[in-house]
C-alpha cells in the first residue's frame, strides 16, 4: 500500500530523518534554523546573502541571540550548512519561510521579499512537502497569496502539500525567552497542514499552540504586536500629559504597576523601533481597510508615537534653553542608537530620527553604542566614539536614547554636563542639569 504524503511526513519527523530548509537568515531564521539542527534535523539554510551563507559554513554567527558554539557546533556535525542555490530547496521535507515584510513609503505591505520566496519554493515544489511562513504579515497572506502560487502546477495544499503559518515571536536580546521556550502557534491551510507544521515545531520547541486556520495565526502576531504599540502609544501620552502637569511619570508607573491584577506596565520613549512594532500593526490597518474598516487605535498609536523623537528635540530644545543655548551650532552626544537595550539593530530605531532632526536644526552630534561602531542614515555616516572621548570633547547636551547596560552614567552625571534621559536610565537620580522624559 502506498502511504499518503502526511503519514510519510509525520514518519520523518519522528525519526528526524526529515530535510528542513530555512529560507531567509536574519534575526528570525537563523536561530529558527540552529533550533531545529540542535532537535536533530538536517538543516539547510538559504539567503540571498553570499556572505550570511559563507559565515554560517564557517561556524560563524552574526546574530547577537545565536552562540557561535552552538551553531559551530551544528556545523561540524553537518547538521547544518546553508546556500544560495535555491534549487536545493525541491530536496527539503519541510520549508520555513523567514524573510522581511517591510512597508512601502506609502505604509503598504510590501511583500515582494514573501513573493520572491515562494516562487523558488513552487519553481521546486514536490509532493509531501511541507511550507511554513513565519514572516510576520496580515491575515490572508498565506491563503490568498501562497497558496495559489504554491498550486499553480497541479499539487493541492492540504492534500499534495502541506501550508501553515506560524508567527515568529522571538524577542532579539531577551535571555529568559528564546526561540526554544516560546509557545508556537501554528495555523494551516487544512487540518492535514495543521498536524504536519504542529508535529514539525512539536519536535523542536517546548510548547505548540494549534489554532484553526493560517488567518487566526496571521492574527494572532498582528493583536500581539498591535497590543505593545497602542499602549506604548498610550504611555508616552501619558508621559506627555504628566510633564505638562509637573508629575513624574516614571513614578507614577512604578506605583502603578503594584496593582496585583488589570496593569500591565509599558514605559514612555524617543519612540517606537525594531522591524515589527512600528510596522506590523500598519500591515493589519492596511488590511482592514480593505474591508472597509477603519483601525482607529492603530492610526492614533502611530500618530502618538511617531511624534515622539520630535517630542525629544523639544526637550533637548528646553535643556539647552536653561545653559542660554540655542540648539544651532551645540554639540550633541547620544548614548545609544540601537532601537532598544543590548541589540545591535538599528532598523527603524527613533534615534535616527532624533539625528536627523538635529542635525535639520544646526546640532554637532557625536554618539557612543559599542553594539552600532557606524551609522549611516540618509547618506551620512557617524563613527561611534567611547564615552571617554565623548566626555573629552566637552559636549553641550548628552541624550540617553538607548540605555544599554553596559553604559556608565556617572562620570556624565559628575561632570555637570546636560542630560536628557528617554529611558529613565538615570532612576533616582535629579537635578539641575537632568532632564527626564
Ligand atoms: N527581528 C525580529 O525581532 C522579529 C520578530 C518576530 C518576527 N519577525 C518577522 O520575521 C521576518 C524576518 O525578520 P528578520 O528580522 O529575521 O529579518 P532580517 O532582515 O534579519 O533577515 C531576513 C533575511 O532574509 C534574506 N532574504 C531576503 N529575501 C530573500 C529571498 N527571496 N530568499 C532568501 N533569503 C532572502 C535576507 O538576506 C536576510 O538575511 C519579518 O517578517 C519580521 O517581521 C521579526
Amino acid at each position: 500500500m502506498t502511504s499518503i504524503p502526511i503519514d510519510t511526513l509525520l514518519d520523518r519527523i519522528r525519526t528526524r530523518d526529515a530535510r528542513i530548509g530555512v529560507i531567509g537568515l536574519g534575526y528570525v531564521g537563523l536561530p529558527l534554523a540552529v533550533e531545529f539542527a540542535r532537535a536533530g534535523f538536517t538543516v539547510t539554510g538559504f539567503d540571498v546573502d553570499a556572505k550570511k551563507a559563507e559565515q554560517i559554513n564557517c561556524g560563524k554567527s552574526y546574530i547577537p541571540d545565536v552562540a557561535e558554539l552552538d551553531l559551530a557546533e551544528c556545523v561540524r556535525l553537518r547538521k547544518l550548512s546553508a546556500t544560495t542555490d535555491m534549487s536545493e530547496l525541491g530536496a527539503m521535507d519541510a520549508i520555513d519561510i523567514c524573510v522581511p515584510t517591510p512597508l512601502r513609503k506609502t505604509r503598504d505591505p510590501n511583500l515582494s521579499y514573501v513573493v520572491q520566496a515562494v516562487e523558488a519554493v513552487a519553481a521546486t515544489l514536490k509532493r509531501g512537502q511541507l511550507v511554513i511562513l513565519e514572516s510576520t504579515t496580515y491575515p490572508g497572506t498565506t491563503d490568498e497569496v501562497v497558496q495559489p502560487m504554491l498550486e499553480e502546477k497541479g499539487l493541492r495544499a492540504d492534500v499534495d502539500f502541506f501550508l501553515a503559518f506560524s508567527p515568529e515571536r522571538v524577542d532579539p536580546g531577551n535571555q529568559q525567552f528564546t526561540t526554544h521556550n516560546i509557545p508556537k502557534i501554528v495555523g494551516g491551510v487544512g487540518e492535514h497542514s495543521t498536524k504536519a507544521a504542529a508535529a514539525l515545531y512539536g519536535a523542536t520547541v517546548n510548547a505548540v499552540v494549534p489554532v484553526t486556520s493560517t488567518r487566526v495565526a496571521e492574527m494572532v502576531k498582528l493583536l500581539e504586536n498591535t497590543f505593545r504599540a497602542v499602549n506604548i502609544g498610550l504611555v508616552n501620552e501619558i508621559a506627555l500629559m504628566s510633564h505638562k502637569m509637573g508629575i513624574d511619570v516614571w513614578e507614577v508607573i512604578d506605583a502603578a504597576k503594584t496593582k496585583p491584577f488589570g496593569f500591565m506596565p509599558f514605559y514612555p520613549g524617543p519612540g517606537l523601533g525594531g522591524h515589527c512594532i512600528p510596522i506590523d500593526p500598519y500591515y493589519l490597518s492596511w488590511k482592514a481597510r480593505q474591508t472597509g474598516f477603519e483601525c482607529r487605535f492603530i492610526e492614533l498609536a502611530g500618530h502618538v508615537n511617531s511624534a515622539m523623537p520630535a517630542y525629544v528635540v523639544e526637550r533637548i530644545g528646553d535643556a539647552l534653553n536653561t545653559a542660554r543655548k540655542p540648539i544651532n551650532g551645540s554639540r550633541v552626544h547620544l548614548l545609544g542608537v540601537a532601537y532598544k537595550r543590548d541589540v545591535s539593530d538599528i532598523r527603524e530605531s527613533p534615534a535616527l530620527d532624533v539625528i536627523e532632526l538635529l542635525q535639520h536644526r544646526g546640532a554637532t552630534l557625536s554618539y557612543s553604542d559599542p553594539y552600532v561602531p557606524e551609522l549611516r542614515h540618509n547618506g551620512e555616516a557617524l563613527t561611534a566614539i567611547d564615552e571617554a572621548a565623548a566626555l573629552r570633547e566637552q559636549p553641550d547636551c548628552i541624550v540617553i536614547c538607548t540605555d544599554h547596560s553596559v553604559f556608565d552614567y556617572e562620570p556624565f552625571i559628575e561632570s555637570g554636563v546636560l542630560i536628557v534621559d528617554t529611558r529613565n536610565a538615570l532612576k533616582g537620580r535629579s537635578g539641575k542639569t537632568i532632564f527626564r522624559l
